[in-house]
């Protein structure tokens, strides 16, 4: 952080003093106004309920301009990540701060791969769930329980126990996110298979049986490998703050993480992308194309609770950039299942192509976000939308662990505390029940 020469001055209309607050410059992106002492100096907190004027940290990992619709990690565009790096790179890039060399790479993959196996207890706690329990509840059981296996590695303090915890949940979310969807089809699990690359691997566990191999296309690895990087990370979201927020009290890194996958389980959040896709099939249910003016109708009445799912975002009041790489690959995968004329790519086509011309979504800077696409590529590749979410916790695993462990590492941390305007009753004494 670089102090700037410009200073905020706060000032009281009933005389009280005012006080000078440094500004603090980033490298890109807004200046920041550092208001720690605020409290200490006038008794006056600030107020940002959602947070929408507030930083909670200085971050090195990403940065989203929302206007432009750029993404970056580390530095690098998310367009050119996507194209030149596979997932597992781009985990070396959040985790460590640059992307791997041909060494790197081989040893960071090998590291991983070795550790993609849970241990056979795991197995046990998914009986206690019915065959239809939604893959989030699992997940977010299972990611908590990961904590009872590894004593080694849960002391967030300890830059080594960290280290093996981020390789160990990266390695495993695939793991627990096929266990999950095989137990919901009573089907066997299917053990990793460490020759195969992480998105093959985890294609094989959730498509193998016993009984027949699953022989990954090319093609659909490659896209699954996509939905992973532009899912890895995304600075403060409502799920990255939780992981930060929950990290701070000092708990283990697996229970921050599975306080990140509750949180991401929300519509508003990671659970859009299946929302979108149930929008969709509503829509087709209705009519399809000749439907979408009375969807539309319904999303901009104020009194209907209907929202265009996939649509709209904090940050971005522009494009995002995940959800142009997303419909690309819808493109790509489509084609290469020869389902090119799928009636759900062309709706939701036709339902963005609306949108983006109606005066509502356009005054508001509504786009489509990542969430638009990526449940009709995932559909295509044969995921059930149930699961859509749970890949989504899966890929921002590393993002919430980068995230994380910046913040542990900043001598600076303090658990995370905020205050409050309270609205409440003044106090009061408590009367006898006779008289109540
Ligand atoms: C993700 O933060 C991240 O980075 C998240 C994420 C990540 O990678 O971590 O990018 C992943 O969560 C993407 C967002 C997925 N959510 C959805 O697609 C759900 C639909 N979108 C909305 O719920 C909403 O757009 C949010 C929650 C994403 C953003 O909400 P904000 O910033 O709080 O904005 P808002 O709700 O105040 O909306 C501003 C206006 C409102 O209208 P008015 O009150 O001004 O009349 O826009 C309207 C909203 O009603 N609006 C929408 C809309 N989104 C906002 N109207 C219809 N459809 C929508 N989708």
């Amino acid at each position: 952080m670089t102090p700037s020469d410009v200073k905020a001055t706060l000032s009281f209309s009933d005389g009280s003093p005012s006080m000078e607050l440094p500004i603090y410059k980033g490298s890109i992106g807004p200046d920041v106004i550092d208001i720690r002492k605020l409290y200490g100096q006038t008794g006056k907190f600030t107020y940002d309920p959602g947070f929408l004027s507030t930083a909670s940290c200085n971050s090195t990992i990403t940065y989203i301009d929302g206007d432009k619709g750029e993404l970056l990690y580390r530095g690098y565009p998310i367009e050119q990540l996507a194209v030149n790096c596979d997932f597992l790179e781009t985990c070396h890039l959040l985790l460590y701060g640059d992307l791997p060399n041909e060494k790197q790479k081989v040893d960071f993959t090998a590291r991983v791969t070795n550790h993609t196996m849970v241990n056979e207890q795991m197995q046990f706690f998914l009986r206690g769930f019915r065959r239809d329990a939604h893959p989030m509840a699992i997940m977010t059981g299972l990611v908590g329980a990961l904590s009872a296996f590894y004593h080694d590695s849960t002391d967030i303090n300890n830059a080594q126990h960290r280290e093996i915890a981020a390789i160990r949940l990266i390695a495993k979310m695939p793991t627990l996110v096929a266990m999950a969807y095989k137990y919901s089809m009573g089907q066997p699990y299917m053990y990793p298979r460490n020759k195969l690359s992480y998105a093959a691997n985890f294609m094989r566990m959730m498509f193998a049986t016993p009984c027949d191999d699953y022989e990954p296309n090319e093609v659909l690895v490659r896209a699954m490998d996509r939905i992973f990087i532009l899912h890895a990370d995304h600075e403060q979201n409502a799920s990255t703050s939780t992981v930060r927020l929950c990290g701070s009290s000092g708990t283990n890194p697996f229970a921050a993480i599975a306080a990140g996958v509750a949180c991401l389980w929300g519509p508003a959040h990671g659970g859009a992308n299946e929302a979108a896709l149930n929008m969709l099939e509503d829509i087709q249910r209705q009519g399809g194309v000749e439907k979408i003016g009375e969807f539309i109708k319904q999303v901009k009445d104020k009194n209907s609770s209907v929202k265009l799912m996939g649509f709209g975002h904090r940050v971005y009041k522009n494009y995002d950039p995940r959800a142009k790489l997303m419909r690309e690959t819808c493109h790509e995968v489509l084609g290469a299942l020869g389902l090119g004329n799928d009636p759900m790519f062309k709706l939701a086509m036709a339902l963005e192509k609306i949108a983006l011309e109606d005066e509502y979504f356009v005054a508001r800077k509504l786009y489509p976000n990542v969430d638009f696409y990526s449940g009709i590529v995932q559909r295509a590749i044969g995921i059930p939308v149930a699961l859509f979410t749970a890949i989504f916790a899966l890929a921002r695993t590393v993002g919430w662990i980068a995230q994380l462990n910046e913040m542990i590492a900043d001598p600076e941390y303090k658990i995370g505390r905020p205050r409050q305007l309270f609205v409440g009753s003044v106090k009061r004494d408590v009367k006898p029940i006779g008289q109540r």
